[in-house]
């Protein structure tokens, strides 16, 4: 042990160094030189220093402290290292990156519809605020309208590609939702759609849903939409043995035709890593046999079916009509959706739609913030 200053001791694999807390905080000497400000390439901001390659575990040659900088001299290729006594004091402690993405939810209810922000797509386009705005309310209500979306398919793209870059499931790119001759999906019907989250037969389900409305003249086919975390958190508070069941179990899903065999197991409820409601997971239409052992689906189903109603309930039941001109945006993970059925030939009715993922969403979020480790 070698004590080069009194708030410096280099040990044999880190260093202590004293930065103002009651005790001096310790750095490994790999994470050291693998994070020295050389190891990022300023143009694409990548780690460009390869730690691999280090022959030899890194020791410093020379440490010292000058200028609310620590500088360190590597044995080796001697390359000198400077890292400023701020920067080491934000890493002190083993703590997550704070991430401004990560905000309370803001739970909604049956009588929402009034109350959903609205932006214009000249506006989200023109005006990083207003842009700004929506993203927020994207990741806080995980609903938001866009109105003044002109009659093209260009309009849809332009929308989601202010998040994203728009993804596709097995449906493709874009879907259209209209009558079709020999539909594969309830949703190409003009039968009633019942509350569901989309493609949980995917291992991935899409993150963050559009439907642009195009026209919708047809006598019923009012939109339904429910804050599946809202429900959710009503479980947990009534029937905190049922939410964990439906937490803990995953669930086969499916989606089966003459090309296609998607299969995949979702939790009916997601939780983040700080144990909150980040999401839920259902759809009658695409849920498989339940493989379970029969025993254990004498708990869940009960479970399950309590879930299923309390979607229901007309305290978290928002419905409407979507107009056309109109794009319904919101969290696939988290927002419950549906349609009641329309009267075929009463009129016309399409939607189109496509998907961005939620971690697109979140970084749209962190660069509207200005929130990045790299500041141009
Ligand atoms: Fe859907």
């Amino acid at each position: 042990m070698l004590t080069c200053a009194p708030s410096l001791t280099l040990h044999d694999t880190g260093l202590e160094i004293g930065l103002g807390d009651e005790k001096p905080a310790y750095f490994n000497y790999y994470w050291l030189r693998d994070n020295c400000a050389t190891s990022f390439d300023p143009e694409t901001r990548e780690r460009v220093f390869d730690i691999f390659a280090q022959t030899a575990p890194p020791t410093p040659l020379e440490a010292l402290v000058e200028d609310g900088s620590l500088r360190i001299v590597w044995a080796g290729d001697r390359h000198v290292s400077s890292y400023p006594l701020a920067w080491l004091a934000r890493h002190a402690q083993a703590k997550p990156r704070p991430d401004p993405a990560i905000m309370p939810r803001k739970l909604w209810y049956g009588d929402h519809y009034p109350h959903i922000p609205r932006f214009a797509l000249p506006a989200l386009q023109s005006d990083r605020a207003t842009r700004k705005a929506w993203v927020h309310t994207l990741l806080s209500e995980g609903i938001a309208l866009v109105t003044d979306m002109p009659d093209t398919d260009q309009a849809l793209e332009d929308a989601a590609t202010l998040i994203g870059v728009p993804r596709p499931t097995f449906f493709g790119l874009y879907f259209d939702v209209n009558l079709h001759a020999k539909p594969d999906n309830l949703a190409y019907t003009a039968k009633a759609l019942e509350l569901h989250t989309d493609v949980p037969s995917e291992d991935l389900p899409p993150g963050v849903q559009f439907l642009h409305c195009r026209a919708n003249s047809t006598e019923g086919g009012e939109s339904l939409f429910v804050d599946g975390a809202a429900v959710a958190a009503e479980l947990r508070r009534t029937h905190p043995d049922d939410f964990t069941l439906l937490c803990e179990t995953l669930v086969p899903f499916y989606d089966e035709h003459d090309a296609y065999d998607m299969r995949a197991r979702q939790r009916v409820i997601e939780l983040d890593e700080r144990g909150d409601i980040s999401g839920v997971t259902i759809s009658q239409h695409m849920a498989d046999v339940f493989d379970m052992d029969q025993h254990f689906l004498d708990r869940f189903y009960p479970a399950f079916c309590r879930f299923g109603r309390l979607l229901q309930d007309t305290r978290f039941l928002m419905r409407f009509r979507l107009n056309a001109g109109e794009c319904i945006v919101f969290d696939n993970h988290r927002i419950v959706h549906g349609r009641a059925a329309f009267k075929a030939g009463s009129g016309a009715r399409h939607l189109r739609g496509t998907y961005t993922d939620r971690g697109e969403l979140r970084s749209a979020w962190r660069v509207l913030s200005n929130e990045g480790r790299f500041q141009p």
